[in-house]
């Protein structure tokens, strides 16, 4: 059974993870409609991630005798003034996850629910590699400038973009 400000602190991660599916869901759209088809399925993707961790705390509240609670969400940026912009927001709002996170780990050593900790060990390998591939991309961007020819490549590359030092193997 989980104690109550555990279960608390789980469902306001539910809350974050969906609230970054949408984010990035807004950001897939906003790229479609620039014509950067390559960002888009990237983005698309990476919402449908955001998804998946999210489903995770809810199967996980619920398999320990909690109750996950689905969280209503405000509605994400609709413009973005360009990609360096979208990707650096995508990083910034990365750094706030992965602070989420590490304050979810200590309140289950406080609390010394090790169970929990355990589990939350697989979302602080995620962050280390959701940060570093956003750092990647941040770095190919920086590098490319305003040049369009490169902006063109990198459209049509992202989706081949990975981490060589992620934690899990996968981008
Ligand atoms: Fe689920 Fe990108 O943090």
């Amino acid at each position: 059974m989980l104690k109550q400000i555990i279960e608390d602190a789980l469902n306001k991660q539910i809350k974050v993870e969906a609230e970054s599916s949408q984010i990035y869901l807004a950001m897939a759209s906003w790229a479609e409609t620039e014509g950067l088809g390559g960002t888009a399925q990237f983005l698309y993707k990476h919402s449908d991630e955001e998804r998946m961790h999210m489903l995770k705390l809810v199967q996980y509240v619920n398999e320990r005798g909690g109750k996950a609670i689905i969280p209503e969400l405000v509605q994400p940026a609709k413009n973005y003034k360009s990609l360096p912009n979208l990707f650096q927001t995508l990083l910034d709002h990365e750094i706030m996850v992965s602070g989420d996170i590490n304050n979810l780990v200590d309140i289950c050593l406080t609390e010394k629910d090790y169970t929990t900790h355990n589990f939350m060990q697989w979302y602080v390998a995620e962050q280390i590699e959701e940060e570093a591939l956003a750092r990647t991309i941040m770095d190919k961007l920086n590098m490319i400038g305003s040049d369009k020819g490169g902006l063109y490549l990198f459209d049509r590359d992202i989706e081949s973009i990975s981490v060589t030092t992620g934690a899990t193997g996968k981008v």
